[in-house]
């Protein structure tokens, strides 16, 4: 391996695999591939890499320090891109647990085999050496219909589980810097969307129910505010961190694309009502608002100035052009569907909807 090889932690899952495909694509340096595969993590996002020397794949936890400082040693990169967490909301809601083991515990064992890996090394090789941080806009906590986009210093409030075990992360990642001087850099983005995304989250959720002809679950009254972000974007941006951010320094990831609930929903019925007709019907008639989430942030919105500014990163997609090309990408990979939609899966929409009420 060169000095060129970065260490992936969570590269099955939806936003890394997006990633590691975006990275070998227009960097074309090694890649190493940590991932516990969870229900989350599906190697079949990276089938198109399967003969490919560049990607190195090892089933793994980040918690494992044994292995993570193997890893490190054997192949020396030169910076660590930390995707690997458990990351849905309503899962942190039925059992916590799992979101402490992986996002904090994970995260700080992480840290403490970089700083040991660190100490092992002199010279140019330890100066360039980075940690980037995958985090999240929840941590700051839910915003007022006319409150100003969260920034880089807007306060931490995190309201759910999942929130709440980011929000540590994060403050253990700023620590080693202020405390160790390691070169981290924590980029808190908005909602993702696009291909390979696992169908617990809204926007999968309701193209492969409509297609189902079954129920579209709306929370509450829809009017729950979030920011969009097409996957590829993101995955522009954070190239751009790694390559240029400060050490220390956050940065806010945004689409820019603020939607209601609802208007999302009702987006993906109008479009698969020209994609894939269904003759005298329309998918809107499936909307169904059932009981809210407990604890659900009502608005979330990103001010990316600061990474437009310094490091002249702005998104490609409008929220009609991602979730038209998103739309399309599962109608056209159906197989892809198949084969993450089992018992497990159904398991969990039984878990989550079954019995839940109306709103
Ligand atoms: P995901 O749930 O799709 O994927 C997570 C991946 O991490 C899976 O492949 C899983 O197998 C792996 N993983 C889980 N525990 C692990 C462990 N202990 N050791 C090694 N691997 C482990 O998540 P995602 O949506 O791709 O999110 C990636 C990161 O981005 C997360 O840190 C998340 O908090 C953050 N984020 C996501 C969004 C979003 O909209 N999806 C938005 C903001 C931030
Ligand atoms: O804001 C960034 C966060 O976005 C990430 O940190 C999380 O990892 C990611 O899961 C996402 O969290 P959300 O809770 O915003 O995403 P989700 O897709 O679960 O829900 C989006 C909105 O849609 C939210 O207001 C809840 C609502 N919703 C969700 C589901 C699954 C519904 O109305 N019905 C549903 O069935």
């Amino acid at each position: 391996m060169t000095e060129k090889t970065i260490l992936v932690t969570g590269g099955a899952g939806f936003i890394g695999s997006n990633f590691v495909l975006n990275w070998i694509n227009q960097e074309g340096s090694p890649v190493i591939n940590l991932d516990k595969l969870t229900y989350a993590g599906n190697l079949g996002n990276l089938s198109s890499l399967k003969n490919d020397k560049r990607h190195i794949f090892v089933k793994g936890d980040i918690n494992d320090r044994t292995l993570v400082q193997e890893l490190l040693t054997r192949h020396r990169p030169w910076a660590i891109v930390n995707f690997a967490a458990e990351s849905h909301v309503d899962r942190s809601i039925h059992g916590p647990e799992d979101f402490i083991q992986t996002n904090v515990n994970g995260t700080f064992h992480l840290l403490q085999e970089t700083r040991a890996y660190l100490e092992t090394l002199e010279g140019e090789e330890k100066n360039v050496f980075r940690f980037l941080h995958i985090s999240t806009d929840e941590v700051y906590g839910s915003l007022g219909p006319d409150d100003a986009p969260f920034t880089e210093s807007s306060p931490y409030t995190p309201n759910s589980p999942y929130s709440a075990s980011k929000a540590a992360s994060d403050h253990l990642v700023r620590a080693f810097h202020h405390t160790y001087g390691l070169y981290t850099l924590t980029s808190n983005c908005s909602n993702n969307y696009g291909p390979y995304q696992f169908p617990e989250k809204l926007v999968p959720l309701i193209i492969l129910n409509a297609l189902n002809w079954k129920p579209l679950p709306v929370y509450g009254d829809g009017l729950n505010v979030r920011d969009w972000l097409y996957v590829q974007d993101h995955c522009e941006a954070l190239r751009i961190v790694l390559a240029q951010g400060k050490s220390g320094e956050v940065y806010n990831i945004g689409g820019g694309n603020e939607r209601k609930n609802i208007d999302v929903v009702q987006t993906i019925c109008s479009l698969l009502d020209e994609l894939r007709p269904v003759s005298g019907q329309k998918y809107a008639s499936l909307i169904s608002f059932i009981k809210d989430r407990p604890g659900h942030d009502r608005r979330y919105a990103i001010d990316a100035r600061k990474i437009g500014h310094q490091l002249r990163w702005k998104p490609e997609e409008t929220f009609e052009t991602g979730i038209r090309k998103t739309v399309q990408w599962y109608l056209d990979n159906m197989e892809w569907v198949k084969s993450i939609t089992s018992g497990d899966y159904q398991r969990w929409l039984e878990k989550n909807y079954g019995n839940r009420g109306t709103a």
